[in-house]
């Protein structure tokens, strides 16, 4: 009983009518191998959240997530489509469904995109679920002209949901796939590399604090105006020394540090915690000492057993402050402002909650990061994120297609010397808590889970496998076939210039 797409889609006539909320043309400049885009920042009223035992359920409040997006073009005639970009998945797929998105008005603010009105549109006869953190997507796979401002990718491979939950907008993945199942088609990177419109499978990505909604993503580039110092680089982890066991940007985090308002700086001993970085999270995911650490810190922070949360005053955000991560020689320093969300009108809390098993660093740390992710040689680039201008540098192919290039910006706090060792190691039984004003809340954005199942029934069960007989594209394999794993002893990061990249090549000789 095969339903064919254009019946599948028989109930999904949406509003492409509306204007509310649609969005401007993407600022997208291309050149010699270039791509840069912008993101916005997106208040939702509540995305789906991640629900973890240790959270209760049932959110009553909508919370005010910020969602990153980007705009594509699709289709022929090209029509507008906005999409999270989610650095913890790989597929990209439009048109969530909005009755069942969990925040109906807000999903249908975007425009859908209308399969029957594209010229250049196939059916590839093969469909799939998806899920993330929470929230999942049945879709059927089409390729189509994808473009990213004047770049144009043709026959690219991507779903359109046919039935979804608890996601109000569509996905661009820039994961690597994050199973063997998943290497049968070209992604939305894997595509830009093999058609020429960039060099390497290698983008940058740049949030911007929370009152900045013009961050950008740069494919095939680095904007030195964006960032302060040098570029510290950090294996990406094999996947068999991650916790989740799935190729995802995996690095190694080597301590944990505060900087209290009145300039006191306080760093961890040594650590090494694999965390995994996800522009799809609002917030970020800690081992339980280091999460209470941090909420301890917080100037009048009340824990709330039941949430999880650590709640404080939303003015702690205009306080000096800083949580600091550390990853050998850089250490990033969040500020107050951009590491606590605001839940609820007047009510904010510290943008962590604890993990015993996949500690990620999601929204709350990356909009103070400047981060160059190198798929194709399994590394990323951090630095301090600042704003001073604007110089683009291309990353090109090879070993060293990532370019050992510093910011053009000054200040921040890049190496400020600790005064007290900050204990993030004891767990210790709660003792401030709060009382129980938001019940679940979690964070927004599509999880680091995204895991498939097979479809069965009358979709269709294969994988991307374009049926030849629709004209459409066979999708090639991705180049990740080649990664190369990283090498035992060598997943810390480390800094172009520093002592780590010495300890490194004697390590290599002996
Ligand atoms: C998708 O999510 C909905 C709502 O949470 C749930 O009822 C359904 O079982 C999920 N489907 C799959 C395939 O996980
Ligand atoms: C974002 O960009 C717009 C348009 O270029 C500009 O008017 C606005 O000031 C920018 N916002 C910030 C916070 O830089």
């Amino acid at each position: 009983m095969m339903r064919g797409l254009y019946l599948s889609f028989a109930f999904l006539t949406t509003s492409l009518g509306s204007r509310q909320g649609e969005p401007t043309a993407p600022l997208a400049t291309r050149g010699s191998g270039i791509l840069r885009s912008s993101v916005r920042s997106v208040a939702g009223q509540r995305g789906p959240q991640r629900v973890r035992r240790q959270d209760s359920v049932g959110l009553k409040n909508h919370n005010d997530g910020t969602l990153y997006t980007i705009d594509l073009s699709i289709g022929t005639p090209g029509q507008p489509v906005t999409v999270i970009i989610d650095t913890g998945s790989s597929d990209l797929w439009v048109n969530p469904v909005c009755e069942t998105s969990g925040q109906p008005s807000f999903c249908s603010s975007f425009p859908q995109f209308d399969y029957t009105s594209s010229s250049t549109l196939q059916d590839t006869g093969a469909a799939d679920i998806l899920s993330y953190g929470k929230g999942n997507v049945t879709l059927e796979y089409v390729t189509d002209l994808v473009a990213i401002g004047s770049a144009q990718i043709k026959d690219q491979v991507f779903g359109v949901g046919v039935e979804s939950y608890d996601i109000p907008v569509g996905i661009l993945g820039l994961s690597p796939p994050t199973s063997d199942a998943q290497t049968q088609y070209s992604f939305v990177l894997d595509s830009l590399v093999s058609q020429g419109l960039i060099e390497s499978r290698a983008f940058s990505l740049d949030l911007r604090n929370v009152d900045d909604p013009n961050g950008s993503v740069i494919f095939g580039g680095i904007d030195t105006g964006k960032f302060i110092g040098s570029l510290e680089k950090c294996p990406i982890l094999d996947p068999t020394e991650t916790p989740s066991g799935a190729d995802r940007y995996w690095i190694t985090m080597t301590g944990v540090g505060i900087t209290l308002p009145d300039g006191e700086s306080q760093t961890s001993d040594a650590i090494e915690v694999p965390v995994f970085l996800d522009s799809g999270g609002t917030l970020s995911r800690l081992p339980t000492a280091i999460y209470q650490a941090i909420g301890d810190s917080f100037p009048g922070a009340q824990l709330d057993q039941s949430s999880g949360f650590y709640y404080v005053d939303c003015g702690v955000g205009k306080q000096a402050g800083s949580v600091d991560f550390i990853f050998n020689n850089k250490k990033i320093a969040v500020p107050y402002a951009d590491f606590i969300w605001e839940v609820d009108e007047g009510q904010c809390v510290v943008g962590v909650l604890p993990t015993d098993d996949e500690p990620v660093l999601g929204d709350s740390f990356l909009r103070a990061a400047y981060v160059v992710y190198d798929q194709d040689n399994r590394n990323l680039h951090l630095a301090q994120a600042a704003n001073c201008g604007s110089n683009l540098v291309e990353i090109s192919s090879g070993t060293n297609a990532v370019p050992s290039v510093t910011g053009d910006c000054t200040g921040g706090a890049e190496q400020a010397s600790a005064t007290k060792t900050f204990d993030a190691t004891r767990t210790r039984a709660p003792t401030n808590v709060g009382s129980s004003k938001v019940a679940g809340a979690t964070d927004v954005g599509p999880g680091p889970a995204e895991t498939r199942v097979s479809v069965t029934g009358g979709l269709g069960t294969a994988k991307p496998t374009v049926d030849k007989t629709t004209g459409g594209a066979t999708p090639t394999a991705s180049p990740s076939a080649t990664k190369n794993a990283a090498a035992p002893g060598t997943s810390l990061c480390a800094d172009a210039f520093g002592v780590a990249g010495v300890i490194y090549v004697v390590a290599m000789v002996m």
